[in-house]
């Protein structure tokens, strides 16, 4: 595997990056009490108040195209079916039986006609209405408008599918603010999931989606991305419950404090998303030729025009930064959406039996031509020390396996927060505001409320 050489040229001295609007310059450290990623009673809270009232990626419709077809979407102890009726409408129910609690489906599946409980073979439709109690007079007067499965909110935006337990909760158009409008340029609806993978890892759920909510670790971790990564003026923005990223590949970072050469660029961009543009990861070879007055922006454009025309895609519409820049959207609580114009990566964070243990599902959509077959996705639970994708995403994987023990520490009290971190500070803010608590300092909450009315923009940056 070729590696890019990261050697005295790097400075650590780089200007703290993602300075927006008129936000002034704080005087200290954010700071996060250590005992929301380790302690069962903070997870407990989460518990209470963030999961059932929270909306969440539950699905795709790839996972539940046809009548009849179900998904169980899983987050702690509760479970949310999510189920096509006869007549194409998604729905949701809470899985379980209203006779003595049993869970109804577990899985996936398709062909149901009906929703019937294992154990005594109570059954519902489709849209959730009892229709059959055995020996129904043992009951005495049992009503089915009684005993209708319990509702579960259910909303989409493009091809991805998210429930929401709490009948009072605002609809999903509202709580995703602005980020379908920033996004109507991509046509989400064009990509289909290819497969959905879940990977266990020893770590809290927030500690998972938290490496991907910055950038400030790619100089870190991923030093291969610094000569065609700007990771420190990549734009961050806040919404209220939600964030952004804009990262423009092809342009050197900061850090380097010679830059970058044009072969340097080209290598390190290849090395670290090479397949993207039909080359060899392993063996980046020679930049190609530079138009006058052009950039490898331009090269890698071109490439990535090619690529996508020879899937069919009609792209022409796509401006370069479009065609070429990662667009990734925080949303709260628990997923990040990355957007490519040929492919969209979900990463959810759920979280697992203890506050040290968390489920890593990843979602990969391709965009497909219209008309183009939707199959379902390949569904997978794979070992972490068998997951592997790529070297960056790889990079991520294997330092979450060492990014929580340390947390334990008993002098560690507190983690400190840049606000290169603000994704971060959005995510605890905004579990304070569903739990009902007040831990940031007062400084921390104006710096966030600041950020979070910035202007909703995401688009080219300048450099
Ligand atoms: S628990 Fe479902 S029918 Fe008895
Ligand atoms: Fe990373």
């Amino acid at each position: 595997m070729a590696r890019i050489p990261i050697g005295p040229e790097f400075t650590n001295d780089a200007p703290v990056g993602t300075a927006i609007g008129e936000v002034p310059p704080r005087r200290e450290p954010v700071k996060v009490p250590t005992h929301r990623y380790i302690s069962p009673a903070w997870a407990d809270l989460e518990m209470t108040h963030v999961w059932p009232r929270a909306w969440q990626l539950a699905c795709t419709v790839d996972h539940v195209p046809s009548p009849g077809d179900w998904f169980e979407y899983t987050v702690g102890n509760l479970s949310v079916l999510v189920v096509r009726g006869d007549d194409g409408r998604l729905r949701g129910f809470q899985n379980v039986c209203r006779h003595r609690g049993n869970v109804l489906c577990t899985g996936s599946g398709s062909g149901l006609t009906e929703l019937r409980c294992p154990y005594h073979r109570w059954s519902w439709t489709l849209d959730g209405k009892l229709r059959e109690v055995p020996s129904r007079r043992g009951f005495g007067a049992l009503r089915n408008d009684d005993y209708p499965l319990f509702p579960v909110q259910v909303g989409t935006w493009g091809p991805l599918v998210f429930v929401n337990l709490d009948p009072e909760a605002e609809p999903l158009d509202d709580y995703l603010e602005a980020i379908p409008g920033l996004l109507e340029w991509a046509r989400l609806e064009e990509y289909v999931c290819a497969y959905d993978l879940t990977v266990p890892l020893p770590c809290n759920w927030k500690t998972l989606i938290e490496a991907f909510s910055e950038t400030y670790h790619v100089q870190g971790i991923h030093r291969e991305m610094l000569p065609s990564c700007d990771d420190v003026n990549s734009v961050n923005r806040l919404y209220g419950r939600h964030g952004s990223l804009h990262q423009p590949y092809g342009v050197p970072s900061p850090r380097l404090r010679n830059g970058a050469t044009d072969q340097e660029i080209w290598d390190s961009i290849i090395v670290t998303q090479g397949a993207r543009y039909g080359q060899d990861s392993e063996n980046p070879g020679a930049c190609p030729p530079v138009p006058d007055g052009g950039s490898v922006r331009d090269v890698l454009e071109g490439l990535i025009r090619d690529a996508t025309s020879a899937k069919g895609l009609d792209l022409s519409g796509f401006d370069q930064a479009q065609m070429l820049d990662l667009f990734q959207f925080n949303l709260f609580p628990n997923i990040t959406v990355i957007v490519m114009c040929d492919s969209i990566t979900v990463l959810r964070a759920r979280p697992g039996p203890t506050p040290d243990d968390a489920l890593m599902d990843l979602l990969h959509l391709d965009r497909r031509p219209p008309g183009a077959d939707r199959d379902r996705p390949v569904q997978a639970t794979i070992a972490a020390e068998d997951a592997s994708l790529n070297l960056v995403f790889d990079q991520d994987l294997s330092n979450l396996q060492r990014a929580q023990r340390g947390l334990h520490q008993p002098g560690l009290d507190h983690i400190v927060l840049s606000r290169e971190e603000m994704r971060i500070i959005n995510l605890h803010r905004n579990l304070e505001e569903f739990i009902g608590v007040d831990e940031l300092s007062p400084e921390a909450v104006a710096e966030i409320q600041a950020l979070r009315s910035q202007p909703p923009a995401i688009g080219p940056t300048p450099h």
